[in-house]
């Protein structure tokens, strides 16, 4: 019988320390790794075998906890980086050239887009924005045979707009190209997109895998499910050999080329993730749906506390039933859908910045998936360098504050909104 999630949260890709025996994954913080011989150092360098050749290509600490969050997506392998800027990037970076493109939702993550944007803009790479409710024939009419994925996230942060995964799945895969999803703010216990049909899922693993707002990294997820050999020329990088003589990395690994693919690229620019970063890491994913469900709780709570709050005029935040998304959201979250909300302050920027500064308990930062509740205005700071109709096209209205709920006591959070709130002026009240 398959295992339950928090079997496997606590225990999946597990390796016990063959020389103490030590239950906890040891921390290997070190650059290399001893080569007993000429003939050892060229059977490691071979390829990616059992055995480390560096850091920078692999780390035993880190190793287990790829296998833990390949386990938890259903994925068929995973790499760690150090940031989850740092796996978007590895993930395209694997698809795509200059001269390519990938066509993305208009809803997602405002750093993401800054990556897609400007820097890999830069690289010669084109990123198509298409609302993730156009119809089929719009996301169509922008396929070419450089178009090399879809992208869009499980849960867009932070307006919790919820993409349509297995529609958008259908598209890319009738286009012949892989669907990706950044899985953060969902995270595997409420979504597995794999189920749903991607074949690439990242995550910032600084937010709810780490969950202690302790340590930064990401994660690229492979599902093994999208098949290279049948788009060749689309896809050529996997159809050269890593070396010479030997077979490329799609007759070598099949549909599972992606992953060492793009292990390589990452060996090669190096966005490497810090051993003791990585056990930080498992440590947080072995309480994940405890956090989650406790997460998921407090969100519900806060959000229908905000909604009938006269000095808000709207909450985003698909539990509640007034939300666009809550329907979707069944279908894809069952569990709930995530910890982030936003809300819109009556006043608009200065009524969002009389309550922020009135805060007390909850954080005012910029991060989500923290155990502390935080509160950010993202119109000044995160969509800061958006003009103001850009702003108001993705909902980024004067007064709208994002919330990350944590887990303190909920009528504590509670309360120190109600306070903050209250120095507002609302009309009507
Ligand atoms: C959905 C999403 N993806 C990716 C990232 C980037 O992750 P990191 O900050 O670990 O680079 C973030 C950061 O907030 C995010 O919210």
């Amino acid at each position: 019988m398959a295992q339950g999630f928090e079997t496997r949260q606590i225990h999946a890709g597990e390796v016990i320390d063959a020389q103490a025996g030590a239950r906890i994954t040891p921390i290997y913080q070190t650059a290399g790794y001893v080569f007993d011989s000429f003939d050892e150092a060229e059977s490691r360098f071979s390829d990616r075998g059992d055995l480390p050749v560096y850091s920078r290509q692999s780390n035993p600490s880190n190793r287990v906890v790829e296998g833990r969050i390949a386990d938890l997506e259903g994925g068929r392998g995973a790499l760690l980086t150090g940031s989850g800027q740092a796996a978007i990037f590895t993930a395209i970076y694997a698809l795509a050239s200059a001269g390519d493109r990938i066509l993305v939702t208009t809803s997602l993550y405002e750093g993401t887009k800054q990556l897609f944007r400007n820097s890999l803009s830069r690289q010669g790479l084109e990123f198509v924005f298409i609302d993730a409710e156009a119809d089929d024939d719009e996301w169509r009419r922008h396929v070419t045979e450089r178009t090399k994925a879809i992208y869009t996230e499980t849960i867009p942060n932070p307006k919790n707009d919820i993409p349509d995964l297995a529609r958008l799945a259908r598209l890319a895969h009738e286009a012949g190209i892989p669907f990706v999803v950044d899985n953060t703010v969902a995270t595997p216990y409420l979504a597995r997109p794999i189920e749903w049909g991607a074949d690439i899922v990242v995550h910032s693993t600084s937010k709810w895998l780490g969950g202690h707002g302790a340590v930064l990294g990401g994660a690229v997820v492979d599902a093994g499910t999208f098949d290279w050999t049948a788009h060749a020329q689309r896809f050529p990088q996997f159809h050269r050999s890593p070396r010479p003589g030997t077979p490329s990395y799609a007759e070598r690994f099949g549909t599972g080329a992606f992953l060492p693919f793009a292990v390589t690229v990452a060996n090669e620019y190096g966005p490497t993730l810090p051993a003791t970063s990585a056990w930080l890491l498992l440590l947080g994913i072995e309480t994940l749906s405890l956090r989650l469900d406790r997460h998921v709780a407090n969100t519900q709570r806060v959000a229908e506390w905000l909604e009938q709050h006269p000095a808000v005029a709207g909450v985003d935040y698909p539990g509640l039933p007034s939300s666009p998304w809550h329907e979707r959201a069944r279908t894809y979250l069952p569990k709930g859908p995530g910890s982030v909300l936003a809300f819109d302050v009556r006043g608009g920027r200065e009524a969002a910045r009389t309550v922020l500064d009135a805060l007390r308990l909850v954080t005012r930062m910029t991060h989500i998936g923290d155990v502390r509740t935080l509160a950010i205005h993202t119109g000044s700071t995160i969509h800061g360098a958006l003009t103001e109709p850009d702003r108001l096209a993705l909902g980024i209205t004067p007064g709208l504050i994002r919330l990350s709920v944590g887990l303190e006591t909920v009528d504590d959070v509670i309360a120190d909104l109600d306070q903050a709130l209250a120095r507002v002026v609302a009309p009507g009240r």
